[in-house]
């Protein structure tokens, strides 16, 4: 972007959001920088999915790739997917195991650190070439990310100067983050992976949104999931970047539409549909609180999702400025026996990317995406619900949360 002509940008408490953001793609590129490359910790896996010592995964942080492995002593470490060298990207696989990495370009090897250990030719051949005398390994390694491993999850961050997680978020969100990251080891049940034709911050903003749920997802309404007079809770660290939204689901006799003449009126709404297995919508009570629901939005990379006894990590990676995708990965506690593990796949199916409730988002995210684009110069989003404050609430006609993270997210790019 220009810096001499800064794009207009509305003061955040007026809740007015210029579609630019949306579709801009040098400011794409400067979020990449600024944002994923910059200051914040990155979801980057849970610790179960690289359980050994020569474990790894592959993921994007960003734009970027990066391996996640953990080294002979038990460390977890993050590194760029980039040889040293030429650039290739050294591990292919998704997850995997072993001693070392080894490029298949010029075979340069490293360590489960990301430490180079090896270049083959590097004397050269019979005395003849060969990398210069004073080429040093230690300073030719893959580039390192910071991280840092919090209850079961990995956190990595490009930038080496970072708070500690805890602090990251701050206490109120630490507050939440550890009622299901609680330090009890955690069991993969499995992973979806789904593109998303929108920018990756509609999707903060439709997790930061408690009001759409009551509206927007029928099946709730229907089958008294989530209703608009349901104890609500939203929210915020104090910059306003992160934000958990928690519900606690109406008993089990109340009348799926009581008081709830809005949701009885949406199109699609059927008061005589029956759940051929109310198994779907049935939970039991596991971490501490009344909660059934909490969602968790830690800016920029990650939304971690308590529904039922759906448990789920759904990470964002930005593909481009009008796409991204959303990793899910589905998980549940070790010592889950078959019941439990029955009951959160069942639970998985209303919350993956084809699931009941949660296909309805990635349309209408699609769909924002196709309204924004036309006039994206010109006009900007209302988020006015709740006024013009940026606070905690107990109700949920508010989009306070919105507001909260375009306010930081404003202070970062123009910083
Ligand atoms: S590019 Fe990796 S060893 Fe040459
Ligand atoms: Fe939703």
């Amino acid at each position: 972007m220009d810096a001499a002509a800064p794009r207009y940008w509305p003061e955040a408490q007026a809740g007015s959001i210029p579609y630019w953001i949306y579709t801009d793609k040098d400011n794409y590129l400067e979020e990449l920088e600024r944002v994923w490359y910059g200051p914040h910790w990155l979801y980057a896996g849970l610790e179960v999915e690289v359980p050994e010592p020569g474990s790894y995964k592959t993921t994007v942080l960003g734009a970027r790739p990066v391996v996640i492995s953990r080294a002979k002593d038990g460390t977890v470490h993050a590194f760029e997917n980039r040889c040293a060298h030429r650039g290739v990207r050294i591990c292919q696989e998704r997850f995997g195991s072993v001693e070392s990495f080894t490029c298949p370009y010029h075979q340069w090897n490293y360590a489960l650190d990301g430490a180079l250990q090896g270049v083959p030719f590097r004397r050269g051949i019979k005395g003849e070439g060969g990398m210069p005398r004073d080429f040093d390994p230690k300073a030719n390694g893959l580039r390192k990310l910071k991280v840092e491993c919090v209850n079961g999850a990995i956190w990595a961050s490009f930038s080496h100067d970072m708070p500690s997680f805890r602090e990251y978020v701050g206490e109120t969100i630490w507050g939440r983050y550890s009622r299901v990251f609680s330090g009890k080891k955690l069991r993969i049940i499995g992973y979806n992976r789904q593109l998303v034709p929108s920018n990756w911050k509609l999707m903060l903003e439709n997790v930061k949104d408690p009001y759409h749920a009551a509206l927007l997802h029928v099946f709730f309404a229907t089958f008294g999931l989530y209703r608009p007079d349901q104890k609500n809770a939203l929210e915020m660290d104090e910059s306003g970047a992160h934000a958990c939204l928690t519900a606690i689901m109406p008993p089990k006799d109340a009348a799926p539409a009581d008081g709830n003449a809005v949701a009885t009126s949406l199109p699609g709404f059927d008061a005589g549909l029956q759940l051929a297995d109310s198994r779907l919508i049935e939970g039991v009570r596991e971490l501490t609180g009344t909660e059934t629901v909490s969602v968790m939005s830690l800016f920029p990379s990650v939304i971690l999702l308590q529904q039922l006894n759906s448990m789920q990590a759904r990470q964002i990676v930005p593909r481009s400025v009008d796409k991204f995708e959303l990793i899910y990965t589905h998980f549940g506690f070790e010592d889950d026996d078959e019941e439990m593990q029955a009951r959160r796949v069942r639970h998985a199916n209303l919350f993956g990317p084809a699931g009941f409730v949660s296909a309805d988002d990635g349309e209408v995210l699609q769909m924002t995406q196709e309204g924004i684009s036309p006039d994206a110069e010109n006009a900007s989003a209302l988020v006015r619900m709740g006024g013009a404050e940026i606070k905690d609430a107990t109700h949920m006609a508010t989009e306070s949360a919105i507001r909260g993270m375009y306010r930081y997210y404003r202070e970062v790019m123009t910083a």
